[in-house]
């Protein structure tokens, strides 16, 4: 058989994209674990933005009758439909190629479920896609998995990684001057340690899933509780699932494949009591993570502590 034949059918980077994402164990046992409590024998569940249909199969582990899932990418829906065809489910599932704010479907389901979990949440557009297919095609009382979405933030010192690095001293020698000249834009990281948290971890905006969503807040503020270097803001999604499956890529997991969104600062000490004051706002193209801008001012406490 002549394997790369089929190769040019599928942009390589959308095959790994799935890739990484098929590898997440922990991201596939969270909706696993909701997926069990939810549906019921015989259910109809629709999957928005079926990819591979990685969550289609777990809704038919748990007893689905029938799994509507829908695919906005053709390649990719092209993919779900020869796994599809080698594992003889295709009585059982339907791909729906299309939009899912547009495709019809033939009857409502018991179970919506969907993974379209941004780095920091929203910006894959999840929380408008669901609340249209929510009301276009989820009966009355039925479920939504996940149940809510919330953009997370912390303040953070980094060591040794990232923005960090223009911090730390290099064989006792200070790498800091060459900071003016790469300016401070969003960086998607995945961290080699865990980065000391300067604050909580605060909830920036939330979306219940289903519901439309409402605008973004204005501005949130966020207390530090310990003294420390402030290198920069780690923005991050925590998906909440009910009966305490969560989701979240911040602290990180091994195979995580999701990045943490930072936005990196000018590193000054900070002191408990200190608050920051920050507003996020969608970039220009809303999908690109990369593309939102973070506004951070902060205030100092009367009565500080610098002493880390
Ligand atoms: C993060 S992937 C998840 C794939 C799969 N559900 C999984 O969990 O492995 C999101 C998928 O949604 C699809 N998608 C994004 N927006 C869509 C839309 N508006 N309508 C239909 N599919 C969409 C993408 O093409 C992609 O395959």
């Amino acid at each position: 058989m002549n394997t790369h034949a089929q190769s040019i059918y599928l942009d390589p980077r959308l095959g790994q994209m799935h890739q990484v994402m098929l590898g997440d164990r922990t991201r596939l046992e969270a909706y696993d674990k909701a997926l069990a409590r939810d549906v019921r024998p015989g259910d109809v569940v629709v999957d928005v933005g079926a990819g591979c249909l990685a969550l289609t199969l777990l809704a038919l582990r748990h007893g689905a009758g029938h799994v509507y899932a829908i695919e906005g990418d053709p390649a990719t829906a092209r993919i779900a439909g020869a796994i599809l065809a080698d594992n003889g489910i295709a009585d059982r599932v339907t791909i729906v190629e299309g939009d899912a704010r547009t495709v019809s479907l033939p009857r409502r389901a018991d179970v919506l479920v969907s993974e379209m979990l941004g780095n920091i949440g929203p910006e894959e557009e999840m929380g408008e896609i669901l609340a249209i297919c929510a009301e276009r095609h989820l009966k009355a009382g039925g479920a939504i998995i996940p149940q809510r979405l919330t953009t997370v933030i912390n303040a953070i010192r980094f060591d040794g990684e990232s923005w960090g690095v223009w911090s730390d001293d290099l064989a006792g020698y200070s790498l800091a001057a060459a900071r003016p000249f790469l300016g401070s834009s969003a960086q998607l990281h995945f961290f080699a340690r865990p980065p000391e948290l300067l604050s909580e971890t605060t909830a920036l905006a939330a979306i219940d899933l289903g519901q439309p969503p409402g605008a973004l807040p204005e501005h949130r503020d966020i207390d530090i509780i310990r003294p420390g270097r402030l290198d920069a803001l780690a923005l991050a999604f925590e998906a909440d699932f009910g009966d305490g499956i969560r989701l979240s890529n911040f602290p990180g997991y091994p195979g995580c494949n999701w990045a943490v969104f930072i936005w990196p600062l000018a590193s000054s000490q900070v002191a408990a009591g200190d608050v920051l004051r920050v507003s996020i706002r969608p970039g220009a193209w809303v999908r690109d993570a990369l593309s939102w801008q973070i506004d951070c001012g902060i205030r100092r406490s009367t009565q500080r502590d610098l002493q880390p």
